[in-house]
Protein backbone atom coordinates (compact mmCIF):
# COMPACT_ATOMS: atom_id res chain seq x y z
CA UNK A 1 0.00 0.00 0.00
CA UNK A 2 1.17 3.94 -0.88
CA UNK A 3 3.04 5.31 2.01
CA UNK A 4 2.46 9.04 2.79
CA UNK A 5 6.54 10.42 2.89
CA UNK A 6 6.48 13.93 3.68
CA UNK A 7 8.87 15.62 1.44
CA UNK A 8 12.58 16.01 1.62
CA UNK A 9 12.46 19.93 2.62
CA UNK A 10 15.07 22.12 4.25
CA UNK A 11 17.94 21.12 5.06
CA UNK A 12 19.20 17.35 6.88
CA UNK A 13 21.83 17.78 9.38
CA UNK A 14 24.19 14.98 9.63
CA UNK A 15 25.60 14.65 12.65
CA UNK A 16 28.65 11.95 12.56
CA UNK A 17 29.92 10.11 16.01
CA UNK A 18 33.63 10.09 15.54
CA UNK A 19 35.84 11.91 13.17
CA UNK A 20 38.09 9.57 11.69
CA UNK A 21 38.68 7.38 8.40
CA UNK A 22 35.28 6.77 7.29
CA UNK A 23 33.48 10.05 8.69
CA UNK A 24 35.72 12.22 6.29
CA UNK A 25 35.93 10.38 3.40
CA UNK A 26 32.29 10.21 3.76
CA UNK A 27 31.92 14.07 4.54
CA UNK A 28 34.74 14.77 1.72
CA UNK A 29 33.08 12.66 -1.02
CA UNK A 30 29.58 14.03 -0.31
CA UNK A 31 31.10 17.47 -0.87
CA UNK A 32 33.17 16.51 -3.98
CA UNK A 33 30.16 14.72 -5.57
CA UNK A 34 28.40 18.18 -4.96
CA UNK A 35 30.29 20.32 -6.32
CA UNK A 36 31.09 17.86 -9.63
CA UNK A 37 34.75 16.82 -8.18
CA UNK A 38 33.85 13.11 -8.48
CA UNK A 39 31.26 10.47 -8.29
CA UNK A 40 29.36 8.86 -6.11
CA UNK A 41 30.45 5.25 -6.71
CA UNK A 42 28.73 2.79 -4.71
CA UNK A 43 26.03 4.70 -3.22
CA UNK A 44 22.06 3.00 -4.13
CA UNK A 45 20.78 5.98 -3.48
CA UNK A 46 23.20 7.99 -6.01
CA UNK A 47 23.34 5.76 -9.00
CA UNK A 48 21.05 2.36 -8.49
CA UNK A 49 18.22 1.55 -10.96
CA UNK A 50 15.27 -0.60 -9.70
CA UNK A 51 12.59 -2.41 -12.11
CA UNK A 52 9.23 -1.04 -11.15
CA UNK A 53 5.68 -2.67 -11.60
CA UNK A 54 5.58 -2.01 -15.69
CA UNK A 55 9.60 -3.53 -16.21
CA UNK A 56 11.02 -0.45 -16.37
CA UNK A 57 14.17 1.26 -14.56
CA UNK A 58 14.22 4.24 -13.04
CA UNK A 59 16.93 5.59 -10.71
CA UNK A 60 16.06 5.26 -6.93
CA UNK A 61 16.07 8.82 -6.34
CA UNK A 62 13.15 9.22 -8.81
CA UNK A 63 11.50 6.94 -7.04
CA UNK A 64 11.08 8.44 -3.64
CA UNK A 65 11.82 11.39 -2.77
CA UNK A 66 16.00 10.70 -1.03
CA UNK A 67 17.20 14.22 0.44
CA UNK A 68 19.07 16.20 -2.21
CA UNK A 69 23.35 16.42 -1.42
CA UNK A 70 23.15 19.92 -1.63
CA UNK A 71 20.89 20.05 1.55
CA UNK A 72 23.31 18.33 3.66
CA UNK A 73 24.92 19.89 6.74
CA UNK A 74 27.86 17.72 8.48
CA UNK A 75 28.35 17.75 12.44
CA UNK A 76 30.29 15.63 14.35
CA UNK A 77 31.42 14.94 17.67
CA UNK A 78 35.36 13.03 18.31
CA UNK A 79 37.87 12.90 21.08
CA UNK A 80 40.13 14.70 19.32
CA UNK A 81 39.69 18.48 18.34
CA UNK A 82 41.04 17.97 14.74
CA UNK A 83 38.71 19.69 12.18
CA UNK A 84 37.42 17.31 9.48
CA UNK A 85 40.53 18.55 6.91
CA UNK A 86 43.20 17.44 9.69
CA UNK A 87 41.60 14.75 10.11
CA UNK A 88 41.14 13.49 6.76
CA UNK A 89 44.87 14.03 6.33
CA UNK A 90 46.10 12.08 9.34
CA UNK A 91 43.14 9.49 8.05
CA UNK A 92 45.42 8.90 4.56
CA UNK A 93 41.79 7.72 2.35
CA UNK A 94 41.73 10.57 -0.01
CA UNK A 95 44.42 12.24 -1.60
CA UNK A 96 45.53 16.04 -0.69
CA UNK A 97 44.83 17.11 -4.18
CA UNK A 98 41.67 15.84 -3.72
CA UNK A 99 40.98 16.88 -0.27
CA UNK A 100 42.37 20.33 -1.24
CA UNK A 101 39.42 20.66 -3.67
CA UNK A 102 36.93 20.91 -0.35
CA UNK A 103 39.42 22.42 2.03
CA UNK A 104 36.89 25.52 3.29
CA UNK A 105 33.78 23.38 3.98
CA UNK A 106 35.96 20.34 5.53
CA UNK A 107 38.15 23.35 7.55
CA UNK A 108 34.73 24.56 9.09
CA UNK A 109 33.60 21.33 10.62
CA UNK A 110 34.59 21.20 13.89
CA UNK A 111 34.18 18.40 16.61
CA UNK A 112 32.02 18.77 19.59
CA UNK A 113 33.79 17.20 22.63
CA UNK A 114 32.97 13.73 22.65
CA UNK A 115 31.09 11.56 25.15
CA UNK A 116 33.85 9.03 25.74
CA UNK A 117 34.70 6.43 28.16
CA UNK A 118 38.27 5.26 28.26
CA UNK A 119 37.23 2.22 29.52
CA UNK A 120 34.91 0.94 26.57
CA UNK A 121 38.24 1.79 24.02
CA UNK A 122 41.33 1.40 26.03
CA UNK A 123 44.24 2.38 23.13
CA UNK A 124 42.41 5.66 22.69
CA UNK A 125 43.75 8.76 24.52
CA UNK A 126 41.62 11.79 23.47
CA UNK A 127 41.31 15.30 25.27
CA UNK A 128 38.12 16.50 23.47
CA UNK A 129 35.71 14.82 26.00
CA UNK A 130 32.68 15.91 27.97
CA UNK A 131 32.73 15.52 31.61
CA UNK A 132 29.69 14.24 33.21
CA UNK A 133 28.36 13.35 36.93
CA UNK A 134 26.46 10.44 35.21
CA UNK A 135 25.53 8.47 31.92
CA UNK A 136 22.16 10.14 32.44
CA UNK A 137 23.81 13.38 32.48
CA UNK A 138 26.35 12.93 29.34
CA UNK A 139 22.90 11.97 27.10
CA UNK A 140 21.45 15.65 27.97
CA UNK A 141 24.51 16.77 26.78
CA UNK A 142 24.27 14.93 23.49
CA UNK A 143 20.91 16.14 23.13
CA UNK A 144 21.80 19.82 23.72
CA UNK A 145 24.25 19.71 21.00
CA UNK A 146 21.70 18.08 18.78
CA UNK A 147 19.22 21.17 19.48
CA UNK A 148 22.42 23.75 19.09
CA UNK A 149 23.42 22.26 15.69
CA UNK A 150 19.74 21.87 14.66
CA UNK A 151 19.33 25.75 15.24
CA UNK A 152 22.34 27.13 14.24
CA UNK A 153 22.35 25.66 11.03
CA UNK A 154 19.22 25.95 10.48
CA UNK A 155 18.51 22.07 10.07
CA UNK A 156 14.72 20.77 9.23
CA UNK A 157 15.48 17.81 9.92
CA UNK A 158 18.94 15.43 11.77
CA UNK A 159 20.62 12.00 11.09
CA UNK A 160 22.86 10.64 13.70
CA UNK A 161 25.42 7.94 12.65
CA UNK A 162 27.74 6.24 14.59
CA UNK A 163 31.01 5.85 12.96
CA UNK A 164 33.47 6.11 16.09
CA UNK A 165 35.42 3.01 16.97
CA UNK A 166 34.19 -0.35 18.05
CA UNK A 167 33.19 -0.74 21.94
CA UNK A 168 34.70 -3.46 24.24
CA UNK A 169 32.14 -6.30 23.68
CA UNK A 170 29.88 -6.75 26.53
CA UNK A 171 26.53 -9.06 26.63
CA UNK A 172 22.89 -8.02 26.65
CA UNK A 173 22.53 -7.84 30.33
CA UNK A 174 18.80 -7.29 32.82
CA UNK A 175 19.78 -3.53 32.47
CA UNK A 176 19.15 -3.40 28.71
CA UNK A 177 15.61 -5.41 28.24
CA UNK A 178 13.64 -2.64 29.27
CA UNK A 179 13.13 0.91 28.53
CA UNK A 180 12.76 1.95 31.69
CA UNK A 181 16.00 -1.03 33.55
CA UNK A 182 17.96 1.93 30.80
CA UNK A 183 16.79 4.51 32.11
CA UNK A 184 17.45 3.74 35.78
CA UNK A 185 21.18 2.18 35.22
CA UNK A 186 21.52 5.30 32.92
CA UNK A 187 20.35 7.17 35.99
CA UNK A 188 22.63 5.26 38.63
CA UNK A 189 25.47 6.05 36.54
CA UNK A 190 26.08 2.31 35.74
CA UNK A 191 28.96 2.60 33.12
CA UNK A 192 29.62 -1.29 33.40
CA UNK A 193 26.14 -1.61 31.05
CA UNK A 194 26.26 1.46 29.88
CA UNK A 195 28.33 2.45 26.81
CA UNK A 196 28.82 5.77 25.66
CA UNK A 197 27.42 4.79 22.42
CA UNK A 198 23.99 3.82 24.01
CA UNK A 199 24.25 7.90 25.43
CA UNK A 200 24.22 9.29 21.82
CA UNK A 201 21.08 6.60 20.44
CA UNK A 202 19.56 7.38 23.33
CA UNK A 203 19.67 11.33 23.12
CA UNK A 204 19.27 11.26 19.42
CA UNK A 205 15.96 8.63 19.65
CA UNK A 206 14.93 11.29 22.25
CA UNK A 207 15.39 14.47 19.86
CA UNK A 208 13.13 12.37 17.26
CA UNK A 209 16.45 11.86 15.13
CA UNK A 210 17.14 8.65 13.26
CA UNK A 211 19.99 6.80 14.62
CA UNK A 212 22.63 4.47 12.78
CA UNK A 213 25.17 1.88 14.60
CA UNK A 214 28.11 1.67 12.04
CA UNK A 215 30.19 -0.04 13.97
CA UNK A 216 28.96 -3.84 16.20
CA UNK A 217 28.46 -2.04 19.22
CA UNK A 218 25.61 -3.44 21.25
CA UNK A 219 23.88 0.04 21.32
CA UNK A 220 20.88 0.31 20.07
CA UNK A 221 20.47 -3.94 19.45
CA UNK A 222 18.73 -3.91 22.41
CA UNK A 223 14.97 -4.16 23.34
CA UNK A 224 15.34 -1.29 25.48
CA UNK A 225 16.23 1.15 22.22
CA UNK A 226 13.57 -0.96 20.22
CA UNK A 227 11.34 -0.07 22.76
CA UNK A 228 12.26 3.52 23.17
CA UNK A 229 12.70 4.17 18.85
CA UNK A 230 8.87 2.95 18.29
CA UNK A 231 7.69 5.23 21.34
CA UNK A 232 9.20 8.19 19.89
CA UNK A 233 8.43 7.22 16.28
CA UNK A 234 12.27 7.06 15.26
CA UNK A 235 13.88 4.53 12.36
CA UNK A 236 16.69 2.87 13.59
CA UNK A 237 19.55 0.45 11.84
CA UNK A 238 22.69 -1.51 12.47
CA UNK A 239 25.07 -2.69 13.08
CA UNK A 240 28.45 -2.82 11.62
CA UNK A 241 29.10 -1.11 7.95
CA UNK A 242 29.01 -4.58 5.42
CA UNK A 243 31.90 -3.36 3.40
CA UNK A 244 34.45 -5.71 2.48
CA UNK A 245 34.79 -9.21 3.43
CA UNK A 246 31.94 -9.68 4.55
CA UNK A 247 30.26 -8.60 1.75
CA UNK A 248 32.01 -11.36 -0.24
CA UNK A 249 31.06 -13.79 2.31
CA UNK A 250 27.40 -12.81 2.01
CA UNK A 251 27.62 -13.49 -2.41
CA UNK A 252 29.44 -16.58 -1.48
CA UNK A 253 27.87 -18.68 1.05
CA UNK A 254 24.25 -18.15 -0.55
CA UNK A 255 25.67 -19.79 -4.09
CA UNK A 256 27.03 -22.74 -2.55
CA UNK A 257 23.84 -23.34 -0.64
CA UNK A 258 21.92 -22.84 -4.05
CA UNK A 259 24.07 -25.28 -5.97
CA UNK A 260 24.02 -27.55 -3.20
CA UNK A 261 28.00 -27.53 -2.68
CA UNK A 262 29.38 -28.95 0.91
CA UNK A 263 31.68 -26.55 2.82
CA UNK A 264 33.98 -28.05 5.78
CA UNK A 265 35.84 -24.37 6.49
CA UNK A 266 36.13 -20.93 6.35
CA UNK A 267 39.16 -18.88 7.17
CA UNK A 268 39.42 -15.35 7.14
CA UNK A 269 41.93 -13.23 8.07
CA UNK A 270 42.66 -9.10 7.64
CA UNK A 271 45.73 -7.00 7.63
CA UNK A 272 44.87 -3.19 8.40
CA UNK A 273 46.54 -0.76 9.81
CA UNK A 274 44.62 2.39 10.70
CA UNK A 275 42.81 3.53 14.28
CA UNK A 276 40.14 1.07 13.58
CA UNK A 277 42.64 -2.04 13.39
CA UNK A 278 44.71 -0.60 16.44
CA UNK A 279 41.71 -0.64 18.18
CA UNK A 280 40.63 -3.69 17.53
CA UNK A 281 43.67 -4.95 18.32
CA UNK A 282 42.31 -5.11 21.98
CA UNK A 283 40.66 -8.53 22.39
CA UNK A 284 37.81 -7.10 24.03
CA UNK A 285 37.29 -4.72 21.07
CA UNK A 286 38.28 -7.11 18.82
CA UNK A 287 35.54 -9.69 20.59
CA UNK A 288 32.50 -7.02 19.34
CA UNK A 289 33.94 -7.63 15.70
CA UNK A 290 34.38 -11.11 15.88
CA UNK A 291 30.83 -11.99 16.97
CA UNK A 292 29.94 -9.66 14.23
CA UNK A 293 31.67 -11.56 11.64
CA UNK A 294 30.99 -14.89 12.48
CA UNK A 295 27.17 -14.81 13.11
CA UNK A 296 26.82 -14.63 9.01
CA UNK A 297 28.01 -18.23 7.45
CA UNK A 298 25.81 -20.21 9.61
CA UNK A 299 22.93 -18.03 9.37
CA UNK A 300 22.82 -18.63 5.50
CA UNK A 301 24.07 -22.12 5.12
CA UNK A 302 21.32 -23.15 7.77
CA UNK A 303 23.37 -25.99 9.08
CA UNK A 304 20.27 -27.83 10.92
CA UNK A 305 18.38 -28.04 7.31
CA UNK A 306 21.28 -29.33 5.75
CA UNK A 307 23.67 -31.28 7.63
CA UNK A 308 25.28 -33.18 4.97
CA UNK A 309 26.71 -29.61 3.55
CA UNK A 310 26.99 -27.64 6.45
CA UNK A 311 26.91 -29.66 9.57
CA UNK A 312 30.77 -29.22 10.52
CA UNK A 313 31.78 -26.08 9.08
CA UNK A 314 35.00 -24.66 10.48
CA UNK A 315 34.93 -20.91 10.83
CA UNK A 316 37.80 -18.66 11.63
CA UNK A 317 37.61 -14.91 11.97
CA UNK A 318 41.41 -13.50 12.36
CA UNK A 319 42.16 -9.31 11.89
CA UNK A 320 46.06 -8.16 12.50
CA UNK A 321 46.80 -4.87 13.09
CA UNK A 322 49.50 -3.69 10.94
CA UNK A 323 50.46 -0.26 10.26
CA UNK A 324 52.13 -0.20 6.52
CA UNK A 325 48.81 -0.54 5.19
CA UNK A 326 47.23 1.64 6.66
CA UNK A 327 43.51 1.51 5.50
CA UNK A 328 43.94 -0.15 2.43
CA UNK A 329 43.41 -3.61 4.13
CA UNK A 330 44.08 -6.91 2.35
CA UNK A 331 41.41 -9.73 3.43
CA UNK A 332 42.36 -13.30 2.53
CA UNK A 333 39.78 -16.05 2.56
CA UNK A 334 40.45 -19.91 2.02
CA UNK A 335 37.34 -21.61 1.80
CA UNK A 336 36.84 -25.86 2.02
CA UNK A 337 34.28 -26.83 -0.29
CA UNK A 338 33.68 -30.46 -1.36
CA UNK A 339 31.15 -31.50 -3.97
CA UNK A 340 30.22 -34.55 -5.98
CA UNK A 341 30.84 -37.57 -3.86
CA UNK A 342 32.21 -35.71 -1.17
CA UNK A 343 35.23 -34.46 -3.40
CA UNK A 344 37.35 -31.78 -1.95
CA UNK A 345 37.89 -28.35 -3.64
CA UNK A 346 39.32 -25.29 -2.61
CA UNK A 347 38.81 -21.35 -3.31
CA UNK A 348 40.96 -18.68 -2.23
CA UNK A 349 39.47 -15.45 -2.78
CA UNK A 350 42.67 -12.31 -1.71
CA UNK A 351 40.90 -8.92 -1.34
CA UNK A 352 42.94 -5.62 -1.60
CA UNK A 353 40.25 -2.68 -0.63
CA UNK A 354 40.03 0.26 0.73
CA UNK A 355 38.10 -0.63 3.63
CA UNK A 356 36.93 3.73 3.83
CA UNK A 357 36.58 3.94 -0.24
CA UNK A 358 33.80 1.05 0.41
CA UNK A 359 32.43 2.14 3.98
CA UNK A 360 31.60 5.89 2.78
CA UNK A 361 28.83 5.03 0.32
CA UNK A 362 27.25 2.56 2.60
CA UNK A 363 27.01 5.31 5.40
CA UNK A 364 25.96 7.80 2.84
CA UNK A 365 22.88 5.08 2.01
CA UNK A 366 22.38 4.36 5.58
CA UNK A 367 21.72 8.46 6.28
CA UNK A 368 19.55 9.15 3.19
CA UNK A 369 17.53 6.01 3.59
CA UNK A 370 16.71 6.13 7.14
CA UNK A 371 16.09 10.15 6.49
CA UNK A 372 13.75 8.77 4.10
CA UNK A 373 12.16 6.25 6.58
CA UNK A 374 11.47 8.66 9.20
CA UNK A 375 9.39 11.14 6.63
CA UNK A 376 7.38 8.13 5.76
CA UNK A 377 6.48 7.56 9.34
CA UNK A 378 8.62 4.33 9.53
CA UNK A 379 10.06 3.47 13.02
CA UNK A 380 11.81 0.97 15.30
CA UNK A 381 14.63 -1.40 13.25
CA UNK A 382 14.51 -1.19 9.89
CA UNK A 383 15.34 -4.99 8.68
CA UNK A 384 15.01 -3.36 5.06
CA UNK A 385 18.54 -2.05 5.56
CA UNK A 386 20.01 -5.40 6.25
CA UNK A 387 21.94 -5.25 3.15
CA UNK A 388 24.28 -2.62 4.27
CA UNK A 389 25.29 -4.62 7.75
CA UNK A 390 27.43 -6.62 8.63
CA UNK A 391 25.25 -7.94 11.48
CA UNK A 392 21.94 -6.62 10.38
CA UNK A 393 19.67 -6.26 13.58
CA UNK A 394 16.62 -7.76 14.15
CA UNK A 395 14.02 -8.34 17.06
CA UNK A 396 14.12 -11.64 19.60
CA UNK A 397 11.26 -13.30 17.27
CA UNK A 398 12.93 -12.89 14.02
CA UNK A 399 15.74 -14.58 12.38
CA UNK A 400 18.47 -11.39 10.91
CA UNK A 401 18.90 -12.11 6.89
CA UNK A 402 22.31 -12.22 5.57
CA UNK A 403 22.38 -12.84 1.97
CA UNK A 404 23.04 -10.04 0.15
CA UNK A 405 20.59 -10.86 -3.16
CA UNK A 406 17.54 -11.83 -0.60
CA UNK A 407 18.90 -8.53 1.54
CA UNK A 408 18.65 -6.26 -2.21
CA UNK A 409 15.24 -7.67 -2.64
CA UNK A 410 13.86 -6.74 0.47
CA UNK A 411 15.28 -2.86 -0.56
CA UNK A 412 13.46 -2.74 -3.74
CA UNK A 413 10.48 -4.31 -2.07
CA UNK A 414 10.48 -1.45 0.36
CA UNK A 415 10.80 0.81 -1.95
CA UNK A 416 8.62 0.15 -4.31
CA UNK A 417 6.09 -0.80 -1.80
CA UNK A 418 6.37 2.81 -0.60
CA UNK A 419 4.84 4.02 -3.47
CA UNK A 420 2.71 1.25 -3.88
CA UNK A 421 4.38 -0.94 -6.78
CA UNK A 422 4.79 -4.54 -6.65
CA UNK A 423 7.52 -6.52 -8.25
CA UNK A 424 7.60 -7.23 -11.96
CA UNK A 425 7.55 -10.26 -11.90
CA UNK A 426 10.95 -12.68 -12.36
CA UNK A 427 12.97 -10.85 -14.10
CA UNK A 428 13.04 -8.37 -10.58
N1 LIG B 1 35.98 1.08 7.31
C1 LIG B 1 35.16 0.05 7.18
O1 LIG B 1 35.09 -0.57 6.13
C2 LIG B 1 34.29 -0.34 8.30
C3 LIG B 1 33.44 -1.40 8.10
C4 LIG B 1 32.58 -1.78 9.12
C5 LIG B 1 32.59 -1.07 10.31
N2 LIG B 1 33.46 -0.06 10.50
C6 LIG B 1 33.45 0.59 11.79
O2 LIG B 1 33.27 1.97 11.64
C7 LIG B 1 33.90 2.63 12.71
C8 LIG B 1 34.78 3.73 12.17
O3 LIG B 1 35.85 3.18 11.42
P1 LIG B 1 37.08 4.12 11.00
O4 LIG B 1 37.94 3.31 10.12
O5 LIG B 1 36.59 5.43 10.55
O6 LIG B 1 37.81 4.29 12.42
P2 LIG B 1 38.74 5.50 12.90
O7 LIG B 1 39.50 4.96 14.05
O8 LIG B 1 39.47 6.11 11.77
O9 LIG B 1 37.70 6.61 13.41
C9 LIG B 1 36.95 6.47 14.56
C10 LIG B 1 36.93 7.81 15.28
O10 LIG B 1 36.03 7.70 16.38
C11 LIG B 1 36.55 8.47 17.44
N3 LIG B 1 35.87 8.05 18.66
C12 LIG B 1 36.05 6.92 19.37
N4 LIG B 1 35.18 6.86 20.39
C13 LIG B 1 34.41 7.97 20.31
C14 LIG B 1 33.32 8.47 21.06
N5 LIG B 1 32.86 7.80 22.12
N6 LIG B 1 32.77 9.65 20.69
C15 LIG B 1 33.23 10.32 19.61
N7 LIG B 1 34.27 9.91 18.87
C16 LIG B 1 34.84 8.74 19.21
C17 LIG B 1 38.05 8.22 17.37
O11 LIG B 1 38.75 9.22 18.02
C18 LIG B 1 38.27 8.22 15.86
O12 LIG B 1 38.61 9.50 15.38
C19 LIG B 1 34.68 1.56 13.50
O13 LIG B 1 33.92 1.15 14.59
C20 LIG B 1 34.76 0.44 12.51
O14 LIG B 1 34.88 -0.82 13.13
C21 LIG B 1 34.32 0.33 9.51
Amino acid sequence: MKQEIKPAEGRLGVMVVGLGAVSTTLMAGTLMARTGNGKPIGSITQMAKIRMEDKKEKFVKDIVPIANLNDIVFGSWDIFPDNAYDAAIHAEVLSEKDLNKVKDELVAIKPLPAAFDHNWAKRLNGTHMKTSSSRWDLMEQIRKDIRDFKTANNCNRIVVLWAASTEIYIPMGDEHKSLASLEKAMKENNTKAVSPSMCYAYAAIAEGCPFIMGAPNLCVDIPAMWEFSKKMNVPITGKDFKSGQTLMKTVLAPMFKIRMLGVSGWFSTNILGNRDGEVLDDPDNFKTKEVSKLSVIDNILEPDKYPDLYGNVYHKVRINYYPPRKDNKEAWDNIDIFGWMGYPMQIKVNFLCRDSILAAPIALDLVLFSDLAKRAGMCGIQTWLSFFCKSPMHDLEHQPEHDLFTQWRMVKQTLRGMVGEKEPGYLD
